[in-house]
């Protein structure tokens, strides 16, 4: 049989977020083989490793779809630049265009690696004003240089950070023989560090959290400033208005929890009050809605987005109805998101994980397992699954932000006194 052989470099921490494995494993799948020509190991949990190997197979094509196997893996190999191709029509892609993951991702022109801006799965990469970026199918227009082919495409793989982080550590973990607690009050951590460093903090929350009682403890948590942008639909909203208008939700009296007489009307009505007012911050404006989490949304200048579906009623003048406008109006509120909790929303959480790069850090909380397990499939080495109601999840979480900004003020006036001693 003849041979085929290139080398490749493949650097990182390979060892323990298993990226040297699963290179090996491709190989193999692949029916290629390879023979490893050094491997310098990191001798501490910064440093990296390093492996050049010699990949060999029994054609050209064979090496082709094994190279381009192992750039998902980081490995550099020495293509020639990135193929871009302009896209004939609005909407219609070049025939062998690259379709992009939640990875960060790199492509090579005239000899130099370049970053993709923006990245996001189920994607292309366009080359646009000097640098590429990915774009949904609905964003391309004729005239797009669109990547096409592998070739000179690099996807860096999702690493362990090298701190101990409970994203990492509990990712992908779906068990329920955990320590919730220990586990939220982990999460609240990583939701304070990641305000205290600037990041934002999105929300995609699904109507059972007002169905629930579990409106309380968010409402806290928008009070106290937490949360940037919320990200749902309809029923979210409709059913908060309800409540903060008539005390039930879809018709369930919220302090009885019986359902009242009638009660299926109240959602609509709800829904017929704001839409005479002209919208939610009208209807604020206009005293018309006077509390609930959309008024605290407004109230706090917390950005959101309420997306269409097939089942709304009404809907709310506020949602988008228009899918593709709604999935960018998505894309834009999630640009310098760092961390998103989706909370008991199937078509949100998966609609919002879709639009992630790989390295934001995710909590999806559901009753059922189906849907942090679809949201954990996506290769996130920073995604948290939680099956549990909705309703402990953020009582314990409200707890624990409260605790956390009860000791930044007590901190801040800790400094605050040996300033003022000072002078
Ligand atoms: N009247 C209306 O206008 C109306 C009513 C319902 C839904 N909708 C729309 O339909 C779309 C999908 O709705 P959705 O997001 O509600 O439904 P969904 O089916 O996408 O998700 C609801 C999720 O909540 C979970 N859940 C239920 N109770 C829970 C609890 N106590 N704790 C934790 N998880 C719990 C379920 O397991 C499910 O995964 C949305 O756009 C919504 O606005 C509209």
């Amino acid at each position: 049989m003849p041979i085929f052989q290139d080398p490749v470099e493949i650097e990182g921490h390979l060892i323990d977020s298993g990226i040297l494995k699963y290179a090996f494993d491709k190989i193999v799948e692949h029916q290629g083989q390879f023979e490893v020509l050094d491997f310098r190991i990191g001798r501490n949990n910064q440093e990296t490793s390093k492996v050049r190997l010699m990949v060999r197979a029994g054609s050209p094509e064979q090496l082709e779809r094994i190279l381009a196997a192992l750039e998902d893996f980081g490995a550099v190999v020495d293509w020639d630049d990135c193929q871009f191709l302009a896209a004939q029509q609005d909407n219609i892609l070049p025939d062998d265009f690259y379709s992009t993951t939640n990875f960060d991702t790199f492509v090579k022109l005239n000899g130099e690696w370049f970053p993709v801006t923006n990245q996001k799965m189920d994607s292309v990469i366009v080359w646009e004003d000097g640098c590429a970026t990915t774009k949904k199918i609905s964003e391309v227009k004729a005239g797009d240089q669109v990547a096409v082919g592998r070739k000179g495409i690099r996807v860096k793989p999702q690493e362990r950070s090298r701190e101990y982080s409970v994203f990492d550590f509990m990712s992908n973990d779906l068990t329920a023989e955990n320590n919730k607690s220990l586990l939220i009050a982990e999460i609240a951590k990583a939701i304070a560090q990641a305000k205290e460093t600037g990041g934002k903090v999105a929300l995609v929350p699904g109507p059972a959290i007002i169905h629930s009682g579990a409106d309380r403890y968010l409402k806290e948590i928008l009070q106290m400033g937490f949360i940037d942008v919320v990200l749902t639909g309809n029923a979210f909203a409709v059913h908060d208005i309800e409540k903060a208008m008539l005390n039930t939700s879809l018709g369930v009296n919220q302090s009885t929890g019986k359902p009242e007489e009638g009660g299926h009307r109240n959602h609509l009505w709800a829904i017929n009050e704001i839409n005479k007012a002209g919208g939610i911050p009208k209807a604020i404006e206009a005293g018309v809605l006077k509390s609930g989490l959309m008024y605290e949304c407004v109230r706090q200048g917390v950005r959101y987005v309420l997306a269409g579906s097939i089942r709304d009623d009404g809907p709310l003048v506020d949602v988008v109805t228009d899918c593709v406008q709604a999935q960018k109006k998505y894309i834009a509120a999630l640009e310098d998101v760092s961390v998103v909790l989706m909370l008991a929303s199937t078509l949100h959480s998966i609609a919002v994980g879709n639009l992630l790069r790989g390295s934001v850090k995710t909590v999806c909380v559901d009753i059922h397992e189906a849907t942090p397990m679809k949201l954990s499939n996506r290769g996130s080495k920073q995604a948290i699954g939680l099956v549990t109601d909705v309703s402990f999840f953020l009582s314990i979480l409200a707890a624990e932000l409260r605790r956390h900004q009860q000791e930044t003020v007590g901190h801040i006036s800790h400094l605050t006194d040996h300033a003022s001693r000072d002078a």
